[in-house]
């Protein structure tokens, strides 16, 4: 059966990098007779710009019947208070449901590690970050804005189905794995109500689980830990605004957002797929964009799919070209875009 995939690319670099995610994903498809079929969809600043559009509800509803979403980036400098972008990645993950944000950081090549004597072997975990709640919900208001007296209040939201769906998403992907390892990060010391919920759910879940060794860390800790002594780590749960920060930590452990790939899921149904990095305005349109992010999630959307050993092939492809040098500069490389873009290509066709 065919595969449907939605694909929109956005603002900025996210068509750059989307043409060459698909270009790659089609040559692929078509050497390992995968049925993929691409529709394209012209969400972003220009068309709000243009008749301000973001994302209307009619269109979410006609995006479900795809297969999966494959997102460039969005973020536009015309457009300061990045309203479109909230209303169609925010909307997007909130109206879809898709709670888990998954995000592999792992490294490809170990001359990429900012870290004296931790390569590839010691790089290796993922992080489980809760999408849907949090202190991302927009609850909250300003009351006397613009003067001195003025009060900002951001809700942070934690429902129990919310937070244990996410700990039991984690959890699940270790067993599924054989992994050895879960660490939940909160900052239940300082934020008692949220914290108290995280951890009492998790100590639930975890029961269940007795082969897992389970972990509870404050997330400044987990933050210096990930620094020094990244091996303890496999699988990594944590909310919203920590999941945020952490991730970018994760990113920048494992090449940078050049090479960062992750999804949002909501397990059994469809899932989008997107870069960890935005728009990249300063580098639109000069072929410097990373197209190897967009790659590795084409990897992501091909495991979701069901297709394991055509991701694990195009993964083992991206790690090639970094290791043969193909690096644009946010690598320490003079490579352009489409030149890292053919050369992957090249290296599937003769895999
Ligand atoms: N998921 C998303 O769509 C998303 C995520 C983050 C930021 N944004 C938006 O993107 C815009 C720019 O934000 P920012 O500058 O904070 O973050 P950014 O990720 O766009 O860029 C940060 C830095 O990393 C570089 N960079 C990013 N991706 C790269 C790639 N593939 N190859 C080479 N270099 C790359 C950029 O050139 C820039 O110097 C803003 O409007 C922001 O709101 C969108």
């Amino acid at each position: 059966m065919t595969k449907r995939i939605a694909v929109i690319p956005g603002d900025g670099i996210g068509p750059e990098v989307a043409r060459a995610g698909v270009r790659v994903l089609e040559t692929l498809a078509k050497k390992r007779n995968l049925a993929l079929a691409f529709d394209w969809f012209d969400y972003g600043a220009e068309r709000y710009l243009r008749d301000g559009t973001t994302l209307p509800d009619a269109d979410i509803e006609n995006l479900r019947s795809y297969d999966a979403i494959f997102f460039g980036a969005v973020g536009d400098p015309r457009v300061p208070g990045g309203e479109h972008a909230r209303d169609i990645l925010l909307g997007l993950r909130f109206k879809l449901d898709l709670y888990v944000n998954f995000r592999p950081c792992k490294l490809y090549d170990d001359s990429l590690s900012p870290l004296k004597g931790k390569g590839q072997k010691e790089l290796d975990f993922v992080i489980f970050r809760e999408n849907t709640e949090g202190l991302y919900t927009g609850a909250g208001g300003v009351f006397k804005k613009g003067t001195l007296d003025e009060i900002a209040i951001e809700e942070d939201i934690n429902t129990r189905k919310g937070v244990e769906r996410i700990i039991r998403a984690a959890f699940a992907y270790a067993s599924e794995r054989g992994l050895k390892r879960v660490c939940m990060a909160d900052k239940a010391n300082a934020m008692q109500h949220s914290g108290g919920l995280w951890r009492r759910t998790f100590s639930l879940v975890k029961a269940q689980y007795p082969q897992i060794e389970s972990s509870v860390m404050y997330i400044d800790a987990l933050a210096m830990d990930l620094v020094r002594r990244p091996e303890r780590y496999q699988v990594i749960v944590t909310g919203n605004l920590f999941g945020d920060i952490i991730t970018d930590l994760g990113a920048a452990l494992t090449g940078g957002l050049g090479l960062a790939a992750s999804a949002n899921l909501h397990p059994g149904r469809l899932g989008l797929f997107e870069p960890v990095h935005g728009s990249a305005p300063d580098i639109v349109g000069k072929e410097q964009a990373n197209p190897l992010a967009m790659c590795l999630t084409g990897a992501l959307m091909l495991r979701h799919l069901h297709y394991p050993a055509e991701a694990t092939l195009l993964e083992e492809c991206v790690a090639r070209c970094v290791r043969e040098g193909l690096r644009t500069p946010d690598l320490g490389g003079t490579k352009r875009t489409g030149e890292v873009e053919a050369r992957l290509i090249q290296l599937l066709e003769i895999a």
